[in-house]
């Protein structure tokens, strides 16, 4: 009768020959591909994450739509008016130093963006939150810590009633 197997070898499988891992053999393939796959899901996880941090700190800018806001005769001479240009999630304020002349800014510092409010006696706006001032007149960081000035929201007005036409946001 001849055998299959060389001397001392006597009683191995066939199939040990084809597949030749052993349980212990096998848990290690398992563990390694656990271990890989662990990796590239957590690199999948990360790249996700930083792909959601980008996509939620990337603002399209807004699209400016000529939008009516108030009558010009509810603007108090020396006074102001608040609203949101371009969007809602964009305070804007409307500044009337005299009769005839209307300045329109974004009501965001351009610091950290806290609010701006109009000091008619000074001529300036006035952020609260780091003692920041810009120029009523043009926008113009003064003091403070705003790097730059206030953005200018462009107006119009069309039989009696002010409109942003432009500009304003970030
Ligand atoms: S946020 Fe306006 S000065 Fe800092």
């Amino acid at each position: 009768m001849s055998s299959e197997h060389p001397p001392g070898d006597r009683g191995r499988e066939k199939w040990r020959e084809d597949f030749p891992f052993t349980s212990a053999g096998e848990d290690e393939v398992t563990r390694r591909e656990f271990v890989r796959y662990l990796t590239l899901g957590s690199a999948g996880a990360a790249l996700g994450s930083l792909a959601l941090a980008g996509m939620t700190q990337v603002r399209v800018p807004a699209e400016r739509v000529p939008t009516p806001i108030v009558d010009l005769d509810d603007i108090p001479v020396a006074g102001s008016h608040l609203f949101r240009y371009p969007t809602d999630d964009d305070p804007a304020i409307i500044i009337r130093p005299t009769q005839d002349e209307l300045l329109g800014y974004s009501q965001r510092c351009t610091h950290l963006a806290c609010v701006v409010h109009y000091e008619h006696d000074d001529q300036e706006l006035i952020c609260p939150c780091h003692h920041g001032i810009f120029d009523a007149r043009d926008g113009r960081n003064t003091a403070g810590p705003p790097p730059r000035p206030l953005n200018r929201i462009d107006l119009e007005v069309r039989e009696g009633v002010v409109w942003a036409v432009g500009g304003g946001g970030h």
